[in-house]
């Protein structure tokens, strides 16, 4: 009895993985000729960098050799899946200097909430360019491009660093944001009161997408919050924590319990908006689960523990972020500083991945397995067939 209902679960499971596979063959590989990005820190490619301060050194070290504008030693999760999809890295739009937007453009800024904050960035931390400012950019330059497109072509100038308005339906649009306002409630407001607000916060991040939609865009990549309780920023500041306070892998269980109550009402959201806007494809992707995933298992992914840091000084007392300078005891001066193999560490500074945990990310979120419908994003896109 048992050993038949193993083969059946057997034959159940590989019928559903069989059927996702058939799902993923019978669509169409999607065109998409452009990617357009809203988010914060995680998926901001020079956006802070250019407006307020540069990225310093080390920051890029691994790919890029020198500052890219990333917090991070190399490459982002939105990097990977411009590469996965055959377009070059994303221009963040706030930087003027050398960006290309034939195929797209960021406008994810490191600090931004989905929830303007009406704080300067000295009192808040946070970026002005919450989300709506975010959409505000991408209506903007929509309608510039488009028009400056139709300018130039008449005069048949320079064109190739603009985007085609016509590929602006068929682009790919991906949002990754949440984690800021999480982090600012916490610091702020407290556990019950930034439980009660979730259902506004999402709302905006809804009424974003409904905006994006109604201005001709249908494919959309919503990334869910990260396990904010597992960054070791925060994990460097508890000591002696009481029974019950950290989970298994050494996260801090309450946090955690916040960003996974947050994603349990954005995954609603998402489905309830598949019914309001049908001519759409919203996918919603775990990227809790794949990061949660990779920290519980560093050692076996072939990374040191989850909790330590790559990039910054934090040791008796002593604090030097990423990038800042620590004086020795001997009166060496150390920019960075940084640690000799990033390709080890889960953690660049404390708050942000590593290139090395990006792409481990990446690849296991391109094929579809932390998505919701279960597509690969190569096939992932809104059809009319
Ligand atoms: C910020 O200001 C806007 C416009 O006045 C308001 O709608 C919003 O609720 C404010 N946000 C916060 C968090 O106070
Ligand atoms: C100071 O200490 C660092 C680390 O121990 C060492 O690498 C460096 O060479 C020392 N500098 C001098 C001037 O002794
Ligand atoms: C997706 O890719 C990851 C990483 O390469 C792999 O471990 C996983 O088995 C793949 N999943 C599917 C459903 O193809």
């Amino acid at each position: 009895m048992e050993f038949a209902r193993l083969i059946f679960a057997g034959i159940l499971i590989s019928l559903l993985s069989n059927r996702v596979a058939a799902m993923a063959a019978d669509l169409p590989p999607c065109k998409f000729k452009a990617i357009y990005n809203f988010g914060d820190s995680n998926s901001d490619t020079g956006a802070i960098s250019a407006a307020i301060f540069p990225r310093q050194w080390p920051n890029g070290e691994t790919f890029f050799r020198k500052p890219a504008g990333r917090v991070c030693d190399g490459r982002l999760i939105i990097d990977f899946i411009a590469e996965r999809l055959g377009l070059p890295l994303l221009s963040s739009y706030l930087d003027s200097i050398g960006s290309n937007f034939r195929h797209g453009a960021n406008f994810a800024a490191g600090g931004s909430t989905i929830v303007p904050q009406n704080k300067t960035i000295a009192e808040s931390g946070l970026s002005p360019f919450a989300l709506n400012v975010q959409i505000f950019q991408f209506d903007q330059f929509k309608a510039r491009t488009s028009d400056l497109y139709k300018e130039k072509k008449k005069h048949s100038c320079r064109i190739q660093v603009l985007p085609r308005s016509k590929e602006f339906g068929d682009a790919l649009y991906v949002v990754d944001i949440g984690q800021n306002d999480i982090a600012y409630g916490l610091r702020t407001v407290g556990d019950a009161q930034l439980l009660a607000s979730i259902p506004d916060i999402i709302t905006q991040l809804v009424l974003a997408v409904q905006n994006l939609h109604t201005q001709g865009a249908r494919t959309f990549w919503i990334h869910n919050t990260g396990p904010i309780g597992c960054l070791p920023s925060t994990l460097l500041t508890i000591t002696n924590p009481p029974p019950g306070f950290l989970d298994n892998h050494g996260c801090v269980k309450s946090q955690n319990d916040i960003a996974q109550e947050f994603n349990r009402q954005l995954k609603s959201r998402v489905v309830k908006l598949r019914t309001d806007l049908p001519h759409a494809a919203i996918t919603y992707v775990d990227i809790y689960a794949a990061k949660y995933g990779l920290i519980s298992s560093s050692k076996q992914h072939g990374f040191v523990e989850a909790r330590k840091i790559c990039c910054g000084y934090h040791k008796n007392g002593i604090d030097v972020g990423c990038g800042g300078i620590l004086a020795l005891p001997n009166g060496t001066q150390i920019s960075g500083p940084s640690c000799e193999d990033p390709s080890t560490y889960i953690s660049w500074d404390g708050v942000h991945y590593t290139e090395a945990a990006n792409h481990w990310i990446a690849s296991h979120l391109i094929n579809g397995s932390f998505s919701d419908p279960p597509i690969p994003i190569t096939h992932a896109c809104y059809t009319t067939s």
